[in-house]
């Protein structure tokens, strides 16, 4: 496989089964239920735009994804700021540059849509992805994340 020969295209409701199969393969953990809302919310919902994305082999395979959220509300009107929520791909398609490729198709999707700015959250010890999307020319963004403990 080379990277000429992946096509990234808009996420389908049918994609469920194979984003969920790389996240396993990714994590070790199967998380088919947080999947499930992600897509009743990201794909499905009236309310936000289809951002999300998948990058396919020639045979139609699905190999990696990328999940935004683009609130749209009930008066339509589109915000200037996107959430990217997950990203993914495949083990055995890591460092071919599929990331980067939809990282980059999700940018300009969301230009067009009249976005202007991108969020998302990683965890600081995450060396792989802070790294990843530090190439990516994400920064680190002025809101600071709180918690509390109970
Ligand atoms: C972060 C992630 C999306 C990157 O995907 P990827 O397809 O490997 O990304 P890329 O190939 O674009 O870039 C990764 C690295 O490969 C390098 N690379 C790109 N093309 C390459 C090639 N042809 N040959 C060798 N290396 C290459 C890139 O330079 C980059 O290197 P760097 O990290 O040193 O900058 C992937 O590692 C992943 O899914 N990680 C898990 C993320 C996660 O936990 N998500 C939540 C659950 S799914």
């Amino acid at each position: 496989m080379n990277k000429s020969t992946i096509t990234i295209r808009l996420m389908k409701v049918d994609d469920f089964d194979a984003v969920v199969r790389i996240d396993e393969k990714v994590l070790k953990v199967s998380r088919s239920e947080y999947y499930k809302l992600k897509f009743e919310t990201a794909v499905q919902s009236p309310d936000h735009l289809p951002t999300s994305l998948v990058a396919e082999e020639k045979d139609g395979t699905v190999v990696g994804f990328v999940i935004g959220e683009l609130y749209i509300g009930e008066y339509g009107i589109t915000h200037e700021k996107a959430t990217l929520d997950t990203i993914g791909v495949d083990p055995d398609y890591q460092h071919k540059g599929i990331g980067e490729q939809l990282i980059n198709e999700f940018m300009d999707h969301v230009r067009a849509l009249g976005v202007r700015k991108i969020n998302t959250l990683v965890d600081e010890n995450d060396s792989k992805l802070t790294h990843f999307f530090s190439a990516n020319q994400f920064i680190p963004s002025k809101t600071i994340n709180l918690e509390r403990s109970l």
